[in-house]
């Protein structure tokens, strides 16, 4: 093997372990996902059945978002998949523009994605919708009501009544 083969070969290497690494690094905790940087994930098991986050996300999505973003993240006329968007958005970015919304400025479209930040309906399942959503995206969970769910974990029970501020 020349050198640049034996360089490239090792970058191969490093690349999927690497890899290897992220895939290993997403950990769970009281039934919540998240990824090696603490992102928010889902997770599918072999027999499909989705956790419970994702589960509230598909719910909690087309309460608050289907009527723009249309059924199970597809995009409608008016507003983008957002099936397509989380593959390009961090965790950060997307809670950004949902709390603060979005308007397309020069162009002859009118569109505005209104500033939910203040909706609890929407910021209190925050995460449980961008899980879904990636979910979704992925390719990992089909389009409709997941069939099979995760039990609600008593965290989750918890973070609802914080955040509404039920005492
Ligand atoms: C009243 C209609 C409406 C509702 C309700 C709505 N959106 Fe939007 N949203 C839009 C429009 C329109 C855009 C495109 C804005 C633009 O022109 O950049 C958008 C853009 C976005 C974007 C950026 C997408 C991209 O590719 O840049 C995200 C993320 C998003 N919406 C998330 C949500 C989520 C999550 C919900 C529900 C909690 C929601 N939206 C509810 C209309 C809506």
């Amino acid at each position: 093997m020349t050198r640049a083969g034996i360089a490239l070969a090792f970058i191969v290497y490093l690349m999927s372990s690497l890899q290897a690494g992220a895939e290993a690094a997403k950990t769970e905790k009281d039934g919540k996902w998240e990824t090696g940087d603490g992102s928010p994930t889902y997770n599918i098991t072999a027999d499909g059945t989705v956790d419970w986050y994702t589960f509230s996300g598909f719910r909690r999505y087309h309460s608050e978002c289907h009527t723009c973003h249309g059924p199970d993240g597809e995009g409608s006329s008016y507003a983008p998949a957002l099936v397509q968007s989380v593959k390009a958005l961090s965790y950060p970015e997307f809670m950004l523009i949902v709390a603060t919304g979005r308007q397309e400025v020069d162009t002859a479209k009118q569109s505005k994605m209104p500033a939910l930040g203040n909706n609890l309906n929407v910021s209190c399942y925050i995460e449980d919708i961008y899980v879904y959503l990636k979910a979704r995206g992925d390719g990992v969970v089909p389009r409709g009501r997941p069939a099979k769910r995760a039990e609600k974990p008593a965290s989750a029970e918890k973070h609802e009544k914080d955040c509404f501020g039920d005492k």
